[in-house]
């Protein structure tokens, strides 16, 4: 009797440990931030930091499914192709110092929030979400692998399924979900990822004054996306690999993928298109029947049009507006999250 209720005892025990929430101590969590910058900072291609998209893209992809920001990522699933080398370099990170000290959930969407920060150093609008970042995510049993994950969107998809699928993930609105998307100001399409090819935002669209020791426009958070989806009206359709559609400029209809490196244009997806216009493809790959500015065929603006034009004509309001819906979709988890753990006796001025 005495053995069995031990026994029960420990069981108790053990699953009490394993459910625990993990708040890290203000130390660790200072320390995290730096060694997360300095990752980043590591990973350099000419002015870019290719970490900065990685990690925001890696971000979003970890608070889609069931559990939402759970520190788990299925890389057999091709919609995640091109993350293994994200979350490769922040588990070495992870298992050597952070295990136990912090999530890997918390720590993943750290990453995303420092990178951001880093993103708006040259920029005039600077990204604060930093300063309210929350704690205590619970990662999944198998993290950092996921064994069953859900689907992400598909680049290939118009208006209707790419706004369904952030109300039924997310339960965020068209203008949530317009603003979450201006994220694809930060990096580029990869053929060997996911099928497309190129950046999406160019030195025109910036708002940095480029120079030497400023960031690329890939790795710099700021409106660019929006301007670059409304000001230039003449979009057009270009098959690459002579299968998957996207979206380059009328000057530029050869295909990405058929160009040298410094040649390639920007490109927009169809879900990035789905922001100002109606776009529905008639076949897998995308194909899409109107141009914005054909005479026989025009495409008509969407409902997000409107939310997208604002966001095109005002940096500031969209910054504001991304930070916060950033941040409602990395806190998405089974756990109830804390405020960051603040240095003992600080006041916190955000409040
Ligand atoms: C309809 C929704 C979305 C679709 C269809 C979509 C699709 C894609 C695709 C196809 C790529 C290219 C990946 C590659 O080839 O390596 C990409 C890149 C990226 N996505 Fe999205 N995405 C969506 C929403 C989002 C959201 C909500 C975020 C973040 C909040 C995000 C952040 C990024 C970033 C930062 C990149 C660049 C990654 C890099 O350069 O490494 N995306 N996305």
């Amino acid at each position: 009797m005495l053995i069995l209720t031990g026994f029960w005892c420990v069981t108790l025990l053990l699953t009490y440990i394993e459910t625990i929430q993990i708040i890290p101590t203000f130390e660790d969590f200072e320390k995290a931030k730096t060694d997360l910058l300095t990752l980043i900072e590591s990973v350099k291609v000419n002015r870019d930091l290719p970490m900065i998209a990685g990690c925001v893209r890696l971000a979003f992809h970890d608070c889609i499914g069931k559990n939402n920001c759970d520190g788990c990522i299925d890389h057999t699933n091709r919609g995640n192709a091109g993350l293994k080398v994200i979350t490769d370099r922040l588990d070495s990170l992870y298992d050597l110092s952070y295990k136990g000290k912090i999530s890997r959930a918390d720590f993943y969407a750290l990453a995303a929030v420092v990178a951001l920060t880093r993103s708006t150093v040259d920029a005039p609008v600077k990204y604060l979400g930093l300063n309210y970042f929350k704690v205590g995510r619970e990662d999944c049993e198998t993290s950092p692998n996921q064994l069953q994950s859900v689907q992400p969107p598909f680049g290939t998809d118009g208006t209707h399924k790419t706004f369904k699928f952030f109300k039924n993930e997310f339960d965020f609105n068209v203008r949530e979900a317009v603003a979450l998307l201006g994220a694809h100001t930060l990096g580029r399409c990869r053929l060997e990822n996911t099928g497309f090819e190129g950046a999406f935002v160019d030195e025109k669209f910036s708002t940095v004054i480029q120079g030497p020791n400023t960031l690329a426009p890939t790795s710099v958070l700021d409106n660019a996306y929006y301007r670059m989806i409304i000001d230039i009206v003449p979009w057009i359709q270009v098959a690459i690999n002579g299968t998957r559609r996207q979206w380059q400029l009328p000057s530029h209809p050869i295909p990405n993928d058929k160009l040298p490196e410094s040649e390639r244009t920007t490109l927009l997806l169809n879900s990035d298109m789905a922001n100002s216009w109606i776009i529905r493809p008639t076949d897998e790959n995308g194909a899409v029947s109107c141009t914005p500015t054909s005479e026989t065929t025009p495409c008509q603006h969407s409902f997000a049009h409107q939310h997208a034009l604002q966001f095109a004509h005002d940096n500031a309001l969209w910054i504001k507006e991304f930070t916060k819906v950033f941040g409602r979709m990395i806190e998405l988890n089974r756990n109830v999250l804390t405020d960051a753990p603040k240095a003992p006796h600080a006041t916190n001025y955000y409040k």
